[in-house]
C-alpha cells in the first residue's frame, strides 16, 4: 500500500528512538522510500548508521548538509516527502515546532513541509501531561500537525502511565490511513469475522477452521478508508486493529444479538463470519464424563443472522459470503436473493489459496444486478478493497 510513497521519518532524542529501526524497516518492507533526518540527541540512542542501513538511503543529521543531488535538505526533503513522521517525539520538539522555531534540521524541514505532518509523542508522563506540552500539542493540531496520542504503560524511566510509543506496526497502519483517500468518510460500517463457539460443556465446544482474516482485513481497509467501523469477532488470535469498536462474542446467539443490537445505527453490514450453523441442544453446566461405549450430541439450529438482517434491513447494504465446492457462481446467487444480500462474495474452496486461514483469497464478486466479476488471487487486504469499492457504489446509488 506505501508502494512508491516517499516517507521522512524525523527521529528525536527519547529511549523510544531505537524503535525506529524497526519502523524504518516495515515501511520499507511496505514499499515505501523512507529518508531519515536526525537531531543530535536522536544520535545518543540510535546510530545514523544503523537507520542508513535500513532505510537503505543516507540520514541526514546537519542543517547545512546538501542531498546526494546536491539540493539543501531542509528544503528539498519537505518537498520530496509524501508524509512527515516525528518518531519518537519529545517534548522538547513539541515545544520548539509549536513556537516555530527552526534552528536543526528536522525543525526547518518540518517548517519548510507542505505535506502532512505525523508527531508521535513518546515520553515520561509527568513530562507529557505537563500543561505546556499539553498546550503545545493542541496547537499543534489546531495548525493541522497530526497527533498520534502515546499509549499507556511501563515507561523506560520505571513508571507506568501515558506516554509509551504505540507499537510500530501501529504507526505504520496510521500513515497508511493518512495517505489513503477518504471515499467511505461518514459512512458506519459493521462487519463480523471469524468464527463461533457453539459450548457444549465448560472445557467442549463445536467451531470451524475460520481465522477471522478476511473480516479484520474489511474492517482494517474500511477504517483506512474513514468508514466509522464496528467488528464483531468471534475468538480469533489476531491483534486487535487499533481505531476500531471491537465486540468481542463467542456463539452465534451472542454475535446475533451484538448485531441486531447496532443495526439501527449502521449504513453498511458485511457479514464475514463463519457461523456455526448449529449449536448443541443442551450445555451441561458440569463437565461430560465420558462413559464406555459412544455418547450422541443433539444439535439444534442456529439463527442465520444474516436472513434476520435482510427482513429488517431498510437502507442498509448487505454484504454476504458464500462458500462453495461446488456450482459457485449459481449457488452464491440463489443465496444471495434467498437472505437479500445486495452483494455476495463467492469463493471458491477448491482452489489453493482461497479460504479459511490462507492471507490470500480467491473470489467472485456478484451484485443483485446480476454484474460477476472474477477476481486473480490477491491478498486479502486487495479483496477487502475490492468489495469496499462495490459498497462505495452501492451507497452512492442509495444516496442518489
Ligand atoms: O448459508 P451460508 O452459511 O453458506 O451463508 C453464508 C453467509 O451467511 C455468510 O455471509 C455468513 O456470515 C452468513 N450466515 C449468517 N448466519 C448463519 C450462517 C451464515 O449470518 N447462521
Amino acid at each position: 500500500m506505501l508502494h512508491n510513497m516517499n516517507i521522512a521519518v524525523g527521529v528525536t532524542g527519547g529511549i523510544a528512538a531505537y524503535k525506529t529501526a524497526e519502523l524504518v524497516r516495515l515501511l520499507v518492507k511496505d514499499g515505501a522510500n523512507v529518508k531519515v533526518i536526525m537531531t543530535k540527541n536522536a544520535q545518543q540512542f540510535i546510530t545514523p548508521v544503523t537507520l542508513g542501513t535500513v532505510s537503505n538511503n543516507p540520514v541526514y543529521t546537519d542543517t547545512f548538509q546538501v542531498t546526494e543531488e546536491g539540493e539543501i535538505a531542509h528544503i528539498s526533503i519537505g518537498q520530496w516527502a509524501d508524509i512527515l513522521v516525528i518518531v519518537p517525539a519529545t517534548a522538547n520538539i513539541i515545544g520548539k515546532i509549536s513556537s516555530g522555531i527552526a534552528d536543526d534540521l528536522l525543525t526547518s524541514t518540518i517548517t519548510a513541509a507542505k505535506k502532512p505532518v505525523l508527531i508521535c509523542p513518546a515520553m515520561n508522563t509527568n513530562m507529557y501531561t505537563n500543561p505546556f506540552v499539553d498546550a503545545n500539542l493542541r496547537k499543534l493540531s489546531s495548525f493541522g500537525f497530526l497527533i498520534m496520542e502515546p499509549d499507556i504503560g511501563g515507561l523506560a524511566c520505571k513508571t507506568e502511565g501515558p506516554g509509551r510509543l504505540p507499537p510500530v506496526e501501529d504507526i505504520v497502519e496510521e500513515i497508511r490511513g493518512i495517505l489513503t483517500k477518504k471515499d467511505l468518510r461518514g459512512f458506519r460500517i459493521l462487519v463480523t469475522a471469524g468464527p463461533t463457539q457453539e459450548p457444549l460443556d465448560p472445557v467442549r465446544y463445536i467451531t470451524n477452521h475460520s481465522s477471522g482474516k478476511m473480516g479484520y482485513a474489511l474492517a482494517v481497509m474500511a477504517k483506512r478508508r474513514g468508514a466509522e467501523v464496528t467488528l464483531v469477532s468471534g475468538p480469533t488470535t489476531l491483534d486487535i486493529p487499533r481505531g476500531i469498536n471491537l465486540i468481542q462474542v463467542q456463539s452465534a446467539l451472542q454475535m446475533r444479538d451484538a448485531v441486531m443490537a447496532h443495526l439501527s445505527q449502521v449504513d453498511v453490514v458485511i457479514k464475514s463470519a463463519a457461523v456455526s450453523d448449529y449449536r448443541p441442544a443442551s450445555y451441561s453446566s458440569s463437565k461430560i464424563k465420558k462413559e464406555k461405549g459412544p455418547l450422541s450430541v443433539s444439535l439444534e439450529r442456529n439463527p442465520d443472522i444474516i436472513s434476520e438482517i435482510g427482513k429488517k434491513k431498510g437502507n442498509i447494504v448487505l454484504v454476504g459470503f458464500a462458500m462453495e465446492t461446488d456450482d459457485l457462481v449459481d449457488n452464491a446467487k440463489k443465496k444471495m436473493e434467498l437472505k437479500s444480500m445486495d452483494l455476495i462474495v463467492a469463493n471458491d474452496l477448491n482452489t489453493p489459496g482461497s479460504g479459511f486461514k490462507s492471507d490470500t483469497n480467491i473470489v467472485t464478486l456478484i451484485a443483485r444486478s446480476g454484474a460477476v466479476e472474477e477476481l486473480p488471487k490477491m491478498g486479502k487486504n486487495e479483496v477487502a478493497d475490492k468489495i469496499l469499492d462495490r459498497v462505495y457504489e452501492l451507497l452512492q446509488k442509495k444516496s442518489l
